[in-house]
């Protein structure tokens, strides 16, 4: 690798939505201009990207008649067909509209959740359509601002019987689909359900087809809960749950900032790559951002690009990390292989173990175990120190 410049081969995709944010806040206006659907594409392409994704109403606007919903998606197609560019994802918009004020598959209101189920099976169709293997669901309306409002217990049950209609949906169409859910504390509700990584590994276990839906975990959305991403990736793998994941910056606890990837706590991405790489994730490799609305588009392209960009660079400072012979050194000083030995030798039982006496408390004690080392060596390669 020399000019990180990506190709389809990275798998590096962006949500319509993410190139096409406008810029506006709870303060502000937009500050740019409608981002045509087809010219994403185009440059998505230019820039070396594999695939687009995006929220039903991203690409036709809520309340299209059938006839111009029919047109838009065939212009769009024709971008794809044009360009290489894949939809490996898309998802639904449950939170922009007034009528999921209080959420949508859990909302109070029945007739909301029913209209909210409609409006997600047919977006499984289009996802189909278009070939996308993976459906996310971002609850951001599913919560509360008051625990008055919301009996959590009660809410799960709807929430378990819309994912599980769902499933059962996709099951019957034949489509070759799978969910993955997106955790997030809060914003746009005061507390959102299904708030980390490890509330939606729990909450998947009780669902009827628990196989065919995983998580869509996001940096910030995990920061902003205080929590070390790279943990809960760990631990999403270690289920074989991570279907998808969104990739963006975030510095610390505080609204979403969903910063360019790289952009926020650097040494926690380098991790992440370290370990997406090194556990074999073939999935997309997502980028959820919001291009600040200081941005022009030429801004916003620069934004795009830099996410890519910084994927590849900490790729390959994680590959150099892993092949530096003093980390190597270092891990085995560390004992960090040693963590895959069995604590119990095969055919050892509870009594054999009770009647082991040799081991030296004290010294075992007094033992270091290195890790500072290790650490600022991988901080040495994540700033660009070459080995001397
Ligand atoms: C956020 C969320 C959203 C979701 C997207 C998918 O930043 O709050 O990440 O961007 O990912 O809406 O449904
Ligand atoms: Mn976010
Ligand atoms: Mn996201």
């Amino acid at each position: 690798m020399t000019d990180y410049s990506p190709t389809p081969a990275d798998k590096f995709s962006f949500g319509l939505w993410t190139i096409g944010f406008r810029g506006r806040d709870p303060f502000g206006e937009a500050t740019r201009a409608e981002l045509d659907p087809v010219e994403a594409v185009h440059k998505l392409a230019e820039l070396g990207a594999w695939g687009i994704t995006f929220h039903d109403d991203d690409l036709v606007p809520f309340g299209s008649a059938d006839a111009e919903r029919t047109r838009i998606i065939s212009r769009f197609r024709a971008a794809l067909d044009e360009t290489g560019i894949v939809v490996p994802m898309v998802t639904t918009n449950l939170f922009s509209h007034p009528v999921f004020k209080d959420g949508a598959l859990t909302a109070n209101d029945r007739d909301v959740r029913r209209f909210a189920l409609r409006k997600v099976l047919r977006n499984v169709e289009l996802a189909a359509e278009l070939g996308a293997k993976t459906f996310v669901a971002w609850g951001g309306r599913e919560g509360a601002e008051t625990d008055a409002a919301k009996d959590v217990r009660v809410a799960l049950d709807r929430y378990k019987e819309g994912i599980d209609l769902v499933c059962e949906y996709i099951r019957d169409r034949g489509h070759d689909l799978r969910l993955a859910l997106e955790p997030k504390p809060n914003e746009p509700r005061g507390d959102i359900l299904l708030p980390t990584v490890g509330h939606a590994l729990a909450f998947i276990e009780r669902l009827e087809h628990p196989e065919m839906v995983g998580v869509n975990p996001e940096v910030g959305h995990e920061q902003m809960a205080g929590l070390n991403f790279v943990q809960g990736i760990g631990q999403a793998l270690w289920a074989g749950k991570l279907f998808h994941i969104d990739l963006n910056g975030q510095h610390g606890i505080k609204y979403d900032q969903d910063l360019r990837f790289g952009a926020g706590d650097v040494k926690n991405a380098f991790f992440l790559v370290d370990l997406l790489e090194s556990a074999g994730y073939d999935g997309p490799r997502h980028f959820d951002f919001k291009p600040p609305r200081t941005e022009d588009y030429d801004g916003v392209w620069a934004s795009a690009a830099g996410c890519m960009r910084n994927y590849l660079i900490l790729k390959e400072r994680a590959a150099a990390f892993r092949a530096d012979p003093r980390v190597k050194e270092a891990i085995e000083a560390s004992r960090v292989n040693e963590l895959a030995t069995p604590t119990l030798t095969s055919g050892e039982t509870a009594a054999d173990l009770l009647a082991d006496d040799k081991f030296d408390v004290e010294a075992a004690a007094a033992r270091g175990m290195h890790y500072e080392r290790l650490d600022q060596l991988a901080l040495d390669h994540l700033m660009g120190v070459p080995a001397r």
